[in-house]
């Protein structure tokens, strides 16, 4: 089938890889020479597990193609695929400025019937607005399918080639048809395509992103209660998880959670709510919880220094001058390089306005660290280095290279054995036992 795709990001660039691997004709296209220019020269500008070997194996058999030309992409696909970013306006809601400006481009350089597929995270809504936008340029048939993408940045290839389930929301049985030919390579082992309306299709990964936000903030608030008891959160997580109606999943407890998805999902969802006079309170208090979370890790280094709570400590200047803390992991979450919403940078700020030094150090993210810190802190290629001389380690991201470091080492390097966990992901009772001064979140 030939395809095209609108917007090659994560999810414009895995989806338009994975579908020429499956044996379809796929252009990809972005406003954004400088990405498209990289790709053509085989350079995937983001960081994702196997996507640079699929992306070379499919542009050398000629499937997928890179172009800014807009007029190119229309024309040459069957099947043409919105996949641009739908970052929150002021109010929190998803500003549609740049799906609805695709969609017009759509309809202005259509050539015959296309089916034209949202896979942008949009409001329920959307699929009417796109419509409008497409019919308004243009006099050739076409129909509007609202598809959700639900793949893991840092997972992103397994997660579309073996998809949980495929939403297809459309009220035209002939655009449900392709889309369920197009997906039917991916779904050999039985067929996980959920055909609904479009406005279900839409709400269905609103409600997703924001289930899993509130298994993240329900896992913080029991670690906050458990702190205060003296209960030991890992224990009654696990003891939670073997409840098969519970399950594991999304119940670790940490810095809060980041990136493009969650934080700004759960706020269009309280606004979408909001208009439709529906007070969204459990998921205003995801956001809350997150907030507070987000702040924890920094709030407990600068007590453990005798600061209050990020306030001066009195008459000793800022709680953490002439500190320097070690930060491992900078990405909102491992196997990826992604920075936005990242716990980490509110983590780091924080820790900089009580007057610390930091030094840094990420597996992939440093590029993008360096676009958010300059040079306020210290970015590190190696993860020990990072450690040397520092009052104190913090882990923020659970990058597998941190999860059983030496820890011997680690107390050489730094000036007194602390270790803030921000992740529990270390064994407390060993690191105590080698001298270690341990903080976790929640932990006894
Ligand atoms: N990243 C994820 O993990 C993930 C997962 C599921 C769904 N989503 C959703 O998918 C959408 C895209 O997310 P992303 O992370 O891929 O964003 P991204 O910022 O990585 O990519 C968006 C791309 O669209 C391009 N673009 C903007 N306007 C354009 C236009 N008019 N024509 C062509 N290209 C244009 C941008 O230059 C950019 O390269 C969002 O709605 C997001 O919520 C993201």
């Amino acid at each position: 089938m030939k395809i095209s795709v609108i917007g090659t990001g994560y999810v414009g660039l895995v989806t338009g890889t994975c579908f020429a691997e499956s044996g379809n004709d796929v252009i990809c296209m972005d406003i954004d020479a400088r990405k498209i220019e990289m790709l053509n020269a085989g350079i995937v500008p983001i960081y994702e597990p196997g996507l640079e070997e699929l992306v070379k194996r499919n542009m050398a058999h000629d499937r997928l193609s890179f172009t800014t030309d807009m007029s190119k992409a229309v024309k040459k696909g069957e099947v043409i695929f919105i996949a641009v970013g739908t970052p929150p306006g002021e109010d929190g809601s998803a500003d549609l400025k740049y799906v609805l400006g695709a969609a017009r481009e759509i309809g202005k350089y259509m050539n015959g019937y296309k089916v034209v597929v949202n896979k942008s995270t949009v409001p329920v809504g959307t699929g009417d607005k796109v419509k409008a936008a497409v019919a308004g340029r243009t006099r050739f048939k076409f129909d509007v399918v609202s598809n959700p993408e639900f793949l893991k940045e840092g997972a992103a290839i397994e997660d579309f080639m073996k998809p949980d389930r495929v939403v297809i929301g459309t009220d035209s049985a002939k655009a449900l048809e392709i889309m369920q030919e197009l997906y039917s390579s991916f779904l050999r082992k039985g067929d996980r395509t959920l055909a609904m309306d479009v406005r279900s299709a839409e709400m269905t990964k609103y409600a997703s992103n924001a289930m899993l936000a509130t298994k993240i903030s329900f896992i913080n608030e029991m670690a906050a209660i458990c702190a205060g008891l003296g209960a030991d959160i890992d224990s009654v997580r696990k003891g939670m998880g073997y409840d098969k109606r519970i399950g594991f999943e999304f119940l670790f407890p940490g810095v809060g959670y980041g990136g493009s998805c969650f934080p700004k999902d759960v706020k269009a969802l309280v606004q979408t709510a909001r208009e439709y006079g529906v007070d969204a309170k459990v998921l205003k208090s995801v956001e809350a919880v997150n907030d507070r979370q987000k702040a924890l890790l920094s709030g407990m280094i600068i007590r453990h220094f005798g600061g209050k709570d990020g306030k001066r400590a009195a008459g000793t200047g800022k709680p953490l001058s002439g500190r320097t803390i070690a930060v491992w992991g900078l990405s909102f979450k491992p196997r990826t390089d992604d920075m936005r919403e990242a716990p980490s940078v509110v983590i780091i700020n924080s820790l900089l306005r009580a007057g610390a030094t930091i030094k840094a150090h990420d597996p992939v993210a440093l590029d993008e660290a360096r676009k958010i810190f300059r040079n306020r802190i210290t970015l590190m290629d190696d993860d020990y280095e990072t450690l040397r001389g520092a009052d104190a380690l913090a882990v923020v991201t659970e990058w597998s290279e941190f999860r059983t470091p030496d820890f011997h080492k680690i107390k050489k390097l730094l000036k007194k054995p602390l270790i803030f966990d921000g992740r529990n992901i270390y064994n407390q009772a060993e690191l105590r036992k080698m001298g270690f001064t341990y903080y976790g979140i929640g932990r006894r």
